[in-house]
């Protein structure tokens, strides 16, 4: 049965160069049957922390025949997974500390993962904080609008990475991101509304700020 992924997991599924895949915090396991079923993966291992939300993945994969190459595995973060196993591991819906305390704890357990590609709902610039820390290096980085929601998406490699201030805040292409520049502007109007109805001084500096910011890049 073909299925259809939201843009967000779309965008997620393009950055995936084949291999083998896991995906972590798997919930559905749309993801990883769309790979399967689309042919950009060999194999997929889902892991949830749920047992209810894994057993969504495992009865997508049996539906549609496909559980001899979707792997369901019960556990927190990297733990299930040996990093001999698998080419890129996509972590994706997850707040950033939960998934920079994740990449933590498998470099402190020695695991060494060639690729990720992770989509924080939330704080992003921890996420980049400890990808420097545990040696990757981003080769994308944008958000995507989805849902009237936006999320933040990276891609990485093994590699050496020394990003400044405003590219661990906001990205390290922001200067050269149209999504970024578009979403400034909005987040610019937005805080515009919200000062002519309730006037601060604190959210005034901030809107400066920002204009200042996407004074810069355009
Ligand atoms: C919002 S869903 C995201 C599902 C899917 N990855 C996506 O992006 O659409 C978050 C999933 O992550 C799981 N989760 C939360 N913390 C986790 C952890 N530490 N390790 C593994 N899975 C986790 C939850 O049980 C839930 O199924």
């Amino acid at each position: 049965m073909p299925i259809r992924l939201d843009e967000r997991l779309t965008l997620i599924a393009s950055l995936v160069d084949f291999g083998k895949v896991a995906d972590v915090g798997c919930d559905h396991g749309k993801l990883g049957y769309y790979l399967i079923s689309t042919d950009r993966a060999s194999h997929i291992i889902a892991t949830d922390i749920s047992a209810p939300s894994l057993k969504k993945a495992r009865e997508l994969a049996l539906e549609n025949g496909v559980s001899e190459l979707m792997d369901t595995r019960l556990g927190d973060g990297l733990d299930p997974i040996d990093s001999r196993e698998v080419d890129t591991v996509v972590i994706a819906g997850l707040g950033g500390d939960v998934i920079s305390g994740i990449l933590e704890r498998a470099h402190r357990n020695s695991k060494v993962f060639p690729h990720f590609i992770l989509s924080p709902n939330t704080h992003p610039e921890k996420v980049r904080l400890e990808l420097q820390k545990i040696g990757h290096k981003i080769v994308f980085d944008d958000i995507i609008t989805c849902a009237g929601k936006v999320y933040t998406v990276l891609k990485t490699e093994q590699g050496e990475e020394n990003l400044d201030d405003r590219q661990i805040r906001f990205g390290k292409f922001y200067k050269t991101s149209e999504n970024f520049k578009k979403q400034l502007a909005i987040e610019i109007e937005q805080k515009n509304n919200i000062l002519a109805k309730n006037y601060s001084e604190e959210l005034k500096q901030k809107i400066c700020e920002l204009e200042s910011l996407l004074e810069d890049i355009r």
